[in-house]
């Protein structure tokens, strides 16, 4: 299936010379949706990637991550921005372009040794993925592997993340 045909292209947003990769208009279609779930499930399954949990960042993340925990029979963990759970968690800070920000877990999600998928719809300057492979890794998970549905590669997200553990994407731009 042609799942670039199913992402739209939003030029200047969120801000100018931003080119935005869309992916609802790839949820809103049944089959698309199916296709990228199952697509998803067969590359992890044919890298031999097992996982108890599946974490996803929010928002996107949560949108793929729980289908995809659903059909590997895993949990689902969600990481959130701050202040967002209602329990304790452990936290990361991580440089943006300006500034910083933080992504947060509840502390008894994750537990050390626990091997875990890290989902996301998009890799883009591999902040979020990375700040999220620490956050995983402080907890002394066992990082098994990263998934995208799309990933910008003239933006090297993959240099971001620990060279060691495989990262699959079903579309590149
Ligand atoms: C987007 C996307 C990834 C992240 C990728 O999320 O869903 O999580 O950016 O960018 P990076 O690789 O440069 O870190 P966003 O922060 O826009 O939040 P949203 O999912 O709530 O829209
Ligand atoms: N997140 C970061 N960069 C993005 C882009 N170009 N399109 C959609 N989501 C993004």
């Amino acid at each position: 299936m042609d799942l670039k045909s199913l992402i739209r292209d939003i030029p200047d947003f969120p801000k100018p010379g931003i080119l935005f990769r869309d992916i609802t208009t790839l949820l809103r279609d049944a089959d698309g949706l199916r296709y990228t779930v199952d697509s998803l499930t067969e590359k992890f399954i044919a890298a031999g990637l097992k996982a108890d949990y599946v974490v996803g960042m929010e928002s996107r993340g949560f949108i793929i991550g729980a289908p995809l925990a659903y059909k590997l029979g895993a949990g689902f963990i969600p990481v959130r921005k701050p202040g967002k759970l209602p329990s304790s968690v452990h936290a990361v800070e991580y440089q943006l372009e300006y500034g910083m920000d933080r992504l947060e877990v509840h502390q008894d999600a994750l537990q050390p040794g626990s091997p875990v998928l890290i989902v996301d719809d998009l890799l883009a300057t591999g902040g979020t993925a990375s700040a999220t492979a620490k956050l995983v890794q402080q907890i002394g998970c066992q990082l098994v592997g990263f998934g995208f549905i799309i990933e910008l590669r003239d933006l090297q997200g993959r240099k971001q993340l620990p060279d060691s553990v495989p990262v699959i994407s079903l579309v590149e731009y």
